[in-house]
């Protein structure tokens, strides 16, 4: 079984390593299934992002500034495998497995990587991984009453994010460019809380889990 997940930048946290460990762990247990991370740059990209933007570069430059960060925290993850971290979509289809990554070029963010590589690979399911237990009619960080969709037709979710991508460190649930790609390529998508593995495990085994179904 081949697995893309999409693991966004904020569950990588240098405060909390152990998350890392344990991710590392989990892949390792799964020796039967083939995994492909692309992992996010989350508030470290946005913070070099920002600050690069100040300095007064231009949208493609914060892009690459965006990526770098993206394949610095893809660094962390591969300690446990010291693998060669791809750069393009074709080149990580040719490595062995599991496939470390992050962003590969600008215009869009590592959700559409995941998206592409999921089409490269013909990956069984596209997993994004967030902090969040999934798709909500409105940000659950922020209002306590937010509802969790269990299905979301990409057309519903589409609406939601807008159309296009808009300006380097922008922070949408799934970047509208991925959307594009799941719904053309009709790529089995889920969007979970990266941090509660055992939902994962749920998730990838067919079993019942926690989450939202993007439906295609
Ligand atoms: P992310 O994929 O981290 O964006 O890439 P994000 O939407 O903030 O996702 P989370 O929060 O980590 O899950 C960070 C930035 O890097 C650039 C973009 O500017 C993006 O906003 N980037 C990333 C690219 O231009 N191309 C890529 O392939 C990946």
């Amino acid at each position: 079984m081949k697995i893309v997940i999409s693991l966004g930048g904020s569950l990588i946290s240098l405060s909390d390593l152990e998350y890392l460990k344990k991710f590392a762990e989990f892949l390792n247990k799964h020796k039967d299934i083939d995994f492909y991370i692309v992992i996010g740059g989350g508030k470290t990209a946005r913070e070099y992002i920002n600050a690069a933007r100040r300095l007064g570069a231009i949208e493609k430059y914060l892009d690459r500034v965006g990526i770098e960060v993206t394949r610095l925290n893809a660094m962390l993850l591969n300690v446990f495998f010291g693998k060669t971290i791809p750069h393009t979509i074709k080149e990580a289809g040719k490595l062995s497995t599991p496939v470390i990554m992050g962003g590969t070029t600008p215009g869009h963010s590592t959700d559409a990587v995941a998206a592409l590589l999921s089409k490269e690979v013909k990956a069984d399911m596209l997993i994004i991984a967030t902090d969040v237990d999934g798709i909500y009619d409105k940000d659950p960080k922020k209002y306590k009453e937010a509802k969790m969709f269990e299905k979301l037709p990409i057309k519903k979710l589409k609406k939601m994010v807008g159309e296009g991508w808009k300006k380097a460190g922008e922070n949408v649930v799934v970047d509208p460019i991925a959307c594009d790609i799941i719904e053309k390529e009709k790529i089995k998508t889920i969007v979970i809380n990266g941090k509660n593995l055992n939902q994962l495990e749920n998730a990838i085994y067919g079993k019942l889990f926690k989450g939202t179904e993007i439906v295609v």
